[in-house]
């Protein structure tokens, strides 16, 4: 820690200049001089090296840095929209493009939800849309179905070099259980696709399936099972799966384990629980580069996150948690890293609604952490302020491009919640705030966290590609 050198005990060595202690002494400190000016210069040597690669993977990021904007027309308020429209209303400013985004009969709604046409199908010749990522479209997986990986996030398989999707499949009607309940779906299960380029994604099929008969199993379909997230354990060689389990009223609050020797599964579903004895709704899992595995849930009624360590084999939580984000109410946690630090999006609780999205960032993943503000860039000032209308579930590191990302959202149809729309978008780190936080008098002063909005985008050439 950088405060150490203040405890050092004061030298005591006393000078006297004429004994012969004191050529030991100068030449010892002269010594010292030379070892530290050697290791200064080949310490900046190093980091100008690796200065050097950033900025030349910055470069062919650039073009996905650039400020798009949009051009939404809103339209003028009408007499009768649909009543799901006026109950799900955030309380912020711009209702009436959200109403619209969130009313089924609405003209505009072929914006926000594009229909089969346009479908990113990558076996029908794509031509000049290779690879192209169009947020908010219908995207096929490689059996010409829409991708059923709502809530997801992607493991990386080191065994097979492979990605892995993992969410949640919701291809059924959407219904409301009671009067005063969500949009849902009944559980089917978690989906899982298979890509090498993170474009094209095969249907490996449901790698955890729901309980069609056993009412009072978690898995039972009229429960919930959300944001499915899987990790590897090195130590036992297992693949962990952790995931948000809740009744349908959102009573039960409890993180769900299930575990399988293949990313592939079937996965065994263990227990769940409420984590530390706590709520547990929105809920992600990160691995850190040292082995250990967090797992950060919403809490006190969706009021604060809280944060842990698991175990060894990553079936359950250890003892140690802390608060963060305190009276904050954030949901939908994703957590990355990027030298040394670490970084967290997360989204406001409006239910289906989207709303605005922050991003945190900490020194210690057991915080304190702070808010750096809204990541998003680009689009229009509404696209901005609802996370162009959705919500994040996932950050995967770029291979090869330090300080790039990409982020994974959900584009929510709660008039149909199978036809949710997936948004991928880049984010890097990189560059100061723009204005240092109020509390923290400029230290420490945070990389910008950024996430460029982009109607049409490709991964740039050569991603993937690890330097030696
Ligand atoms: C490819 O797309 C065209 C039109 O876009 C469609 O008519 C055709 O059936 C598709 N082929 C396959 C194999 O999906
Ligand atoms: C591909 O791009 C070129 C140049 O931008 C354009 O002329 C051509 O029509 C495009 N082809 C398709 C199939 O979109
Ligand atoms: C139903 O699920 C519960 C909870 O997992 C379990 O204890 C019980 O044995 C199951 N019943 C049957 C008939 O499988
Ligand atoms: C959910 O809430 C509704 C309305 O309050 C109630 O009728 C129903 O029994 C509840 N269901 C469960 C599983 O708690
Ligand atoms: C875990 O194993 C993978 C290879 O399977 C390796 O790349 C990684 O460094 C290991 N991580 C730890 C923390 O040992």
């Amino acid at each position: 820690m950088r405060m150490k050198n203040k405890y050092r005990k004061p030298n005591t060595l006393r000078w006297n200049a004429g004994s012969r202690c004191s050529l030991l002494v100068w030449s010892l400190v002269g010594f010292l001089v030379m070892l530290y000016l050697y290791t200064f210069i080949h310490d900046t040597n190093v980091k100008n090296e690796e200065h050097q690669m950033h900025i030349s993977h910055h470069l062919q990021f650039r073009e996905l840095e650039e400020v798009e904007e949009e051009n939404l027309q809103i339209p003028a308020p009408r007499g009768k929209r649909s009543p799901r429209a006026d109950k799900r209303r955030p309380r912020k400013v711009h209702t009436s493009l959200i109403d619209e985004f969130l009313d089924e009969s609405s003209k505009l709604r072929r914006i926000f939800f594009p229909d089969e046409t346009t479908a990113i199908d990558p076996m029908n010749g794509t031509g000049n849309d290779t690879s192209c990522y169009y947020p908010g479209r219908m995207w096929l997986d490689t059996e010409g179905n829409p991708i059923q990986a709502h809530g997801g996030g992607i493991l990386y398989d080191e065994k097979t070099e492979t990605y892995y999707w993992y969410g949640e499949f919701k291809d059924g009607p959407t219904y409301h259980a009671h009067k005063r309940g969500a949009a849902r779906v009944d559980v089917i299960g978690v989906g899982c696709y298979s890509s090498k380029d993170l474009w094209i994604w095969k249907n490996e099929g449901i790698v955890l399936a729901a309980e069609e008969k056993n009412e009072t199993h978690d898995l039972h379909k009229l429960n919930v099972l959300e944001r499915p997230k899987v990790i590897y354990n090195n130590m036992t060689g297992k693949y962990v799966m952790w995931m948000h389990i809740d009744d349908v009223n959102y009573t039960k609050a409890s993180v769900g384990v299930a575990i399988s020797n293949s990313p592939t599964g079937p996965f065994n579903y263990l227990y769940s629980k409420r984590p530390h004895g706590f709520d547990s709704r929105d809920m992600t899992i990160f691995k850190d580069d040292d082995g250990v595995a967090y797992l950060i849930y919403s809490s006190e009624d969706n009021s604060e996150l809280h944060i842990g360590p698991l175990n060894e084999e990553y079936l359950d939580v250890t003892n140690i948690m802390r608060r963060i984000l305190v009276g904050q109410h954030r949901e939908a946690p994703a957590l990355f890293k990027h030298q040394g630090t670490y970084y967290m999006i997360t989204s406001g609780c409006t239910g289906w609604a989207p709303n605005e999205a922050l991003a945190h960032a900490a020194e210690s993943i057991m915080g304190p952490w702070e808010t750096i503000g809204n990541p998003c860039v680009g689009g229009n000032k509404i696209f901005q302020q609802t996370t162009f209308f959705s919500q994040g579930t996932f950050v995967l590191p770029l291979p090869g491009f330090p300080g790039s990302f990409i982020v994974m959202a959900d584009r929510w149809n709660p008039a149909d919640l199978r036809d949710s729309r997936y948004v991928w978008l880049p984010l890097t780190v990189g560059g100061r705030v723009d204005e240092p936080l109020q509390y923290s008098f400029g230290f420490p002063l945070w990389s910008r966290v950024s996430i460029y909005w982009h109607k049409k985008w490709r991964l740039p050439r050569r991603w993937g590609v690890k330097e030696s």
